[in-house]
């Protein structure tokens, strides 16, 4: 079976900036793909492409095995590809269903006696987010009044509603707590138990590894590393995104600087067969 989502050495520029080159990547139904690296790596702009955001310009872009090339975010979505950005548009004084329902709301009636079918889509929210666990004292509060965290996870399951095949999440969970974080990261892999394939964008490799299937790693626009689950460990995938060398280097300045442990981190570079 094809895989949902293909880029098979896709690269992107920016009139002189190379912000991806020679990317291969692969998500799946019912997988996790996380994608992972530091500022600038250019992980925004892989998102953007298969969003339809932007366009890629070198490489193959598939979609179950037919190649797209996307001019704008309806024909993502229309070929099942929601994403949820960190800023999410939601309109904070608007309740809950109001927002579940935002651009596609529901109607009944015809002609001028057409209305919002309020009743309709009050239940449909609420039971949606039940079924994701989701319980919210009352879907009719502004959803400005939730937190960071259920906002993301009204946002996952309004996506599973509308029956998106592709959820892409851009950082998550960057802005969350600890136990916030812990929160959306069950979600997502519910998104998952449902068969939807997920593109999950992180900085933290603590928050993609529990819940990821796959594992892409970008440094400056370059893949420094594409592993399944069982080809790399939390340990091995913390290293590699500090950069080992970085890390030698990071304890070697504070060490002059008189700190102590810094000794340690470099042993600690040093076991995880980072550093030379
Ligand atoms: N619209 C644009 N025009 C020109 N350069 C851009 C544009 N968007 C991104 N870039 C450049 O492309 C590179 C990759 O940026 P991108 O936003 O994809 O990184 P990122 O991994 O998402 O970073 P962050 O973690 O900071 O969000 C950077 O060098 C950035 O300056
Ligand atoms: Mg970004």
């Amino acid at each position: 079976m094809s895989a949902l989502v293909e880029l098979s050495e896709v690269g992107k520029r920016y009139g002189n900036v190379i912000a991806l080159r020679d990317i291969t990547l692969e998500v799946h139904e019912g997988e996790i793909t996380c994608v992972l690296g530091d500022n600038g790596a250019g992980k925004s702009t892989l998102i953007k492409i298969v969003a339809g955001l932007h366009r890629h310009d070198e490489g193959v872009f598939r979609v179950e095995g037919k190649e797209v090339s996307f001019g704008s975010p309806r024909e993502a979505l229309e070929h099942g590809i929601a994403t949820v950005y960190q800023d999410l548009a939601v309109v904070p004084l608007m309740p809950v269903w109001r927002n579940f329902f935002l651009g596609s709301e529901k109607r009944v009636g015809r002609g001028p006696l057409k209305r919002l079918d309020i009743g309709f889509m009050r239940a449909t929210a609420k039971k949606e987010l039940l079924d994701m666990g989701i319980d919210l004292r009352d879907v009719d509060q502004p959803i400005g009044t939730l937190s960071g965290g259920e906002r993301q996870c009204v946002a996952i399951s309004r996506a599973v509603y509308f029956g998106a095949k592709v959820l892409i999440l851009d950082e998550p969970t960057a802005a969350l707590g600890v136990k916030q974080a812990g929160v959306v990261l069950r979600y997502i892999a519910q998104a998952r138990e449902r068969g939807l394939g997920v593109i999950f964008i992180s900085h933290n490799p603590h928050h993609a590894y529990p819940v990821g299937d796959r594992f892409l790693l970008l440094k400056r626009g370059r893949s420094i590393g594409y592993y399944t689950k069982d080809e790399i460990t939390l340990a091995e995938l913390t290293a590699q995104m500090a950069g080992g060398a970085e890390l030698d280097e990071l304890a070697h300045e504070l060490e002059s600087a008189g700190v102590k442990g810094a000794p340690e981190l470099r042993d600690e570079a040093r076991d995880l067969g980072v550093s030379d």
